[in-house]
């Protein structure tokens, strides 16, 4: 596996393999490999004949009162993780190359980047376009895969794809859970012990939303209104939003028609850690 810190020379690399035939698939991370982010590879690897993974804390992703700085950066662990999960060449650039003093031209993403977490994180979806557009423009793949964890990210980013013509195929990753349900995440390290249990309640949320949809439950506000209360009653837990959106539209729905497609979006405190999860049903 090569390691590569310059744009341009990452950009020279994916060229001339494009030129060879080479059939390229990208993983874009911030890093802190874990499980998730190894499924995603795996998936690349099923298509792609050269994985290459990104790894770049963005700062332009995170609000001023976000972890920036305490983001963790474990980067010879990251390196010994990719080079056993076979990625062929890992891009980790300072950041200074890829936001250097002059630059100024960003992407400004629509209607869909400003709920739920767009609207908790003012910018935040901006900033994950310009960067992704940018990593795109360095690694030059063919394909890309993003994870389901971040479903309005991956909905942000097919939006962008098509809106601006951009010739690169989204694949998409289901999420990767612990035993205990919860979601794999960088930030889960910052859970004490008692929050790691209290965060369970997100996927409990989901089981019980499986339940009660299972069961014929048509109204998604009494079963989002069910959750936040589950969540209310968990230690150290607070709601920040959870809510039934239209899959395709990421609108807020409060009746299910049958056979359509519904995402419950969860965004949860446990303590001072925020976490996200969502959930896919067909009704
Ligand atoms: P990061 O949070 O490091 O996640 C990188 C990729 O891994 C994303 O596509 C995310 O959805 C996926 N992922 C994270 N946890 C997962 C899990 N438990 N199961 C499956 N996939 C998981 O998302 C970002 O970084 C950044 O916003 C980025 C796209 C790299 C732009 O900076």
């Amino acid at each position: 596996m090569q390691v590569i810190t310059e744009p341009r020379e990452m950009q020279a690399i994916a060229e001339k393999l494009r030129l060879n035939r080479q059939l390229l698939g990208v993983v874009m991370t911030m890093g802190a490999l874990h499980e998730g982010h190894l499924s995603l590879v795996k998936l690349a690897q099923k298509t792609a004949g050269i994985v290459i993974m990104t790894i770049f804390v963005n700062p332009r992703q995170f609000a001023p009162n976000e972890d920036l700085d305490r983001y963790p950066r474990p980067f010879e662990q990251d390196v010994a993780l990719a080079r056993a999960a076979g990625v062929d060449y890992l891009f980790a650039p300072e950041a200074g190359s890829i936001y250097p003093e002059n630059f100024q031209t960003t992407l400004q993403c629509g209607a869909l980047a400003e709920r739920f977490d767009g609207e908790h994180r003012p910018g935040h979806f901006n900033g994950v376009a310009t960067v992704v557009t940018k990593l795109l423009n360095i690694t030059k793949p063919h394909l890309a895969v993003f994870g389901q964890k971040d479903a309005q990210q991956l909905a942000i980013i097919r939006r962008m794809v098509e809106d601006l013509n951009m010739e690169v195929t989204i694949l998409e990753a289901p999420i990767v859970r612990e035993e205990s349900g919860l979601a794999v995440s960088s930030r889960n390290i910052y859970l004490s012990s008692e929050e790691h249990n209290s965060a369970t309640v997100l996927y409990r949320s989901i089981c019980h939303a499986e339940k009660r949809i299972s069961e014929g439950e048509n109204n998604l506000q009494a079963i989002a209104e069910e959750i936040a209360e589950m969540i209310q009653l968990t230690p150290g837990c607070r709601t920040e939003y959870a809510c039934f959106v239209d899959e395709k539209t990421f609108e807020r729905e409060v009746t299910a028609e049958k056979g359509k497609e519904y995402r419950l979006l969860l965004a949860v405190y446990a303590g001072n850690v925020r976490l996200i999860d969502n959930a896919k049903f067909l009704t």
